[in-house]
């Protein structure tokens, strides 16, 4: 298998874990590059079900070598916990998960200001985020100011973090907050930074290495296209790079280590949180799409919005990533729905647009079009070969394709792995 970038292709939650789990059989290392415990990528092997929030979903396979990259943010006792988890769960972490020492910190400071946030009355930039403590903590980073996971292990740590919880208490107060105590902070810090030791490692000089030996790497993205901090909608997005671009300055490797971009798509479009959402359905259709594909956040919890596919977000996200092919997820949602609506374009002041303004006002102005076609009556969650689907079910994801120039790789009918048609992946 070559080198391969997965990347969602919309806002986030488009089955990405379930593919790169079945990807993993074939690869000797998968890399999280960005993004935190803000992911929640779900893997469902037989009556498993597993939610992985920073650790690569290729930890499910026997013998694959996992990597936290520099360009993740951690925080350590979430970390722990999850490890402790899969070790409970029967699954191995020793010798095959690494965590980049370059990797930032998040703090409980960066939770407790990412909270405080997003619950001021009033707040009319209320982003809707996970509350983990993403941005506080990428923001630390870009100032300078933050910590990486290497320094939990040195033994100058604690008047480091001591430096850190002075300056936030001092911004605390002057906001009329509450200043916090590092001691507690720093005790669950020391039982996490034991426990973590061994996993602390240059992961960048590893991977590397791995590289020139001509070793398989699986990138795994987290969130979408449509949240990434520079090409998402701003600024109702996540702070780090989630299209492909981020997976070589979030991993250390060069970006001619990237043989292919898989772009996972669903075939219809959700979005938690707050911002722009052109093809959004509020009705009957949108609520049996939430209901039948249970779309519930796999890491808070809230409802997912549904709605329409989406070509013009589909299309941009091809464009920024390099898409080589999809993996269209969650076709079965789609079943016994009597006619679905495909957005083509938008229409802004009586104009076409076929592109994701950068302005969000505009996007928020834009209205879209839609195309229709005839669905289809019979299931596919048993379907496994394409030329078994519904004869309409074929169209759809042929128009899809069609519509956003971008081939069919893997076709997903159903939260499991058995439920995966592998067409040119
Ligand atoms: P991720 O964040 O991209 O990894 O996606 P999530 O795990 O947050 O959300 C995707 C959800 O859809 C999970 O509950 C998966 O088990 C489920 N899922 C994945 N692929 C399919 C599919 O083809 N059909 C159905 N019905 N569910 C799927
Ligand atoms: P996976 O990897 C869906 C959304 C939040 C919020 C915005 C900013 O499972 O696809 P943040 O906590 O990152 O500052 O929140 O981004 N968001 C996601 N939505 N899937 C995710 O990850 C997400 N990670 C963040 O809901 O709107
Ligand atoms: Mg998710």
């Amino acid at each position: 298998m070559p080198n391969t970038v997965l990347i969602g292709a919309q806002w986030g939650d488009e089955g990405k874990g379930k593919v790169i789990d079945v990807l993993s059989e074939g690869v000797d290392f998968v890399v999280r590059y960005q993004g935190g415990n803000n992911a929640g990528h779900t893997v469902e092997i037989g009556d498993d079900r597993y939610i992985l929030h920073l650790i690569p979903s290729g930890i499910l396979h026997d013998g694959k070598v996992c990597v936290i990259g520099n360009g993740v943010v951690v925080d350590p006792v979430v970390l722990m916990d999850e490890i402790k988890g899969l070790h409970a769960q029967g699954i191995d972490t020793k010798g095959r998960l690494f965590i980049s020492d370059r990797a930032q910190i998040i703090f409980p400071y960066h939770c407790e200001l990412d909270a405080w946030k997003e619950t001021l009355k009033d707040n009319e930039m209320k982003i809707g985020t996970t509350k983990r403590g993403i941005g506080p903590a990428y923001s630390d980073k870009a100032s300078r100011t933050g910590l990486r996971m290497g320094d939990l292990l040195d033994p100058v740590f604690d008047s480091l973090f001591q430096e850190r919880i002075d300056e936030k208490n001092a911004y605390l107060t002057a906001v009329g907050g509450k200043p916090m105590e590092s001691a507690e902070m720093i005790a669950s810090l020391k039982v996490a930074a034991d426990f973590l030791t061994d996993y602390i490692v240059d992961t960048v000089t590893m991977l590397n290495v791995a590289y020139r030996d001509d070793k398989t790497i699986l990138f795994e993205g987290a969130q979408g296209t449509m949240l990434d901090i520079d090409f998402g909608t701003y600024p109702y997005v996540t702070s780090s790079n989630s299209t492909s671009g981020g997976a070589s300055t979030g991993s250390g490797l060069p970006p001619q280590a990237v043989d292919r971009v898989i772009g996972v798509v669903k075939a219809y479009t959700t979005r938690v949180g707050e911002g722009p959402f052109p093809t959004e359905l509020t009705d009957d259709v949108g609520k049996k799409i939430a209901e039948v594909g249970k779309e519930f956040g796999a890491t808070t919890g809230r409802p997912r919005r549904c709605g329409w596919f989406d070509a013009v977000i589909a299309r941009y996200a091809a464009m920024i990533s390099g898409i080589d092919v999809w993996a269209m997820t969650k076709l079965d949602v789609l079943d016994g729905i009597e006619t679905l609506k495909i957005c083509t374009h938008y229409e802004l002041d009586g104009e076409v647009v076929d592109t994701i303004p950068g302005n969000i006002r505009k996007l928020e102005r834009c209205t879209p079009v839609y195309e229709e076609m005839p669905g289809w009556l019979s299931p596919t969650t048993e379907v496994t070969e394409y030329d078994q689907l519904p004869v309409n079910a074929r169209k759809y994801v042929e128009r899809l394709c069609e519509i956003t120039g971008v081939p069919l790789g893997i076709l997903s009918v159903g939260p499991r792995r058995a439920s995966t048609l592998r067409i040119s992946v």
